[in-house]
């Protein structure tokens, strides 16, 4: 397997290719870009680490030779929120440097699975399956928006609130990556009973966790640690589902077919060629049903707007 960070001198793509070099299988060659010229003394940092996992490390204009021969990609390109800023106040310049990654992607690895993090996932993910489409060669099945650290933070929150185990917990988190369209399904949590208060504190909890990162950073950046654990997550179960691991479900942003958005977050079952499924998603409590009929304009009219800049 060949897994290419692009990124990866930024505050997560460094996380992430730290814990990629302890975790991926034996055999693995992990690639890391960046436009900073630091980048391949981070690959160089990292290969002295002791594990049989190879590292090359890639700076400059031109990510090809990082993304050539890629079976998976996982993107952090892009910049980070300030305080006072949402993710949409990052659509004029992450939407280009996602467009060009994408026009290089289509070139270079049109095959790979792409894990996309860069904000606002909500419209970056129809930026880059727009420039797939021109290219001829886009396959929904293998293009994912990164909404783990959605999950992990909700697993967190509620273990944490009902005194539980969080490695034991699971919280299904559908629709987007960005306020409200962040809708954790806490009806489905196994083995917890919520008060109807603590569903609604938690679920706002859930959805402005970025903004408590970003304010308690105070400026330097968003969630870069919680957020490298979390592609490493969603990472590792593509590499696992490629090489043949059966039952492995990840939630993330994809084009599901669903009839609420072109592009939605709910459960997906991974398979050795990308998403092998899209899963149901299941009973929602009337709070939930609520929540969600409540996010559905916002939802559209972000991916519309990913659309829109790829037309202009
Ligand atoms: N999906 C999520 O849940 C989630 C969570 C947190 C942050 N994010 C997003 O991830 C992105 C990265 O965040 P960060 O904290 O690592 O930011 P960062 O500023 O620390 O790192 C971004 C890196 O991207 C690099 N870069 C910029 N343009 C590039 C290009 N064209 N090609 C290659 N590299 C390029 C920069 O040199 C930098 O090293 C931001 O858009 C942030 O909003 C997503």
């Amino acid at each position: 397997m060949k897994v290419a960070v692009i990124g990866a001198a930024g505050g997560i793509g460094q996380a992430l290719a730290l814990l990629l070099k302890n975790r991926l299988p034996a055999g693995s060659n992990l690639a890391l870009y960046d436009i900073a010229p630091v980048t391949p003394g981070v690959a160089a940092d990292l290969s002295h680490i002791p594990t049989p996992v190879s590292i090359k490390g890639y700076c400059g204009e031109d990510p090809s030779p990082a993304l050539r021969g890629a079976d998976v990609v996982l993107i952090s390109a892009g910049v980070a929120r300030k305080p006072g800023m949402d993710r949409s106040d990052l659509f004029n310049v992450n939407a280009g440097i996602v467009k060009s990654i994408a026009e290089k992607v289509a070139e270079c690895c049109p095959k790979a699975c792409i894990g996309l993090i860069t904000n606002p996932v909500n419209t970056t993910v129809p930026i880059f399956a727009e420039v797939m489409k021109k290219a001829g060669v886009y396959d929904k099945t293998k293009l994912f928006g990164v909404t783990t650290l959605d999950v992990i933070r909700a697993e967190t929150f509620v273990a944490e609130l009902k005194g539980k185990d969080s490695r034991e917990v699971r919280v299904p988190v559908i629709g987007g990556h960005s306020g409200v369209t962040i809708l954790p399904l806490l009806s489905q949590v196994q083995g917890v009973e919520f008060s109807e208060e603590e569903v609604d504190a938690l679920t706002r909890r859930i959805q402005n966790a970025g903004t408590e990162v970003v304010e308690a950073k105070a400026g330097a950046g968003s969630a870069t640690l919680s957020m490298g654990q979390a592609a490493c997550r969603f990472g590792l179960a593509l590499v696992d589902a490629l090489q043949g691991k059966e039952n492995i479900i990840e939630y993330a942003y994809v084009e599901s077919g669903s009839p609420h958005a072109t592009f939605f977050a709910q459960p997906v079952k991974l398979g050795k060629t990308g998403a092998e499924a899209v899963l149901e998603y299941g009973k929602l409590s009337s709070y939930e049903q609520t929540a969600l009929d409540g996010m559905l304009e916002v939802l559209q009219s972000d991916i519309q707007a990913g659309i829109d800049f790829t037309q202009a």
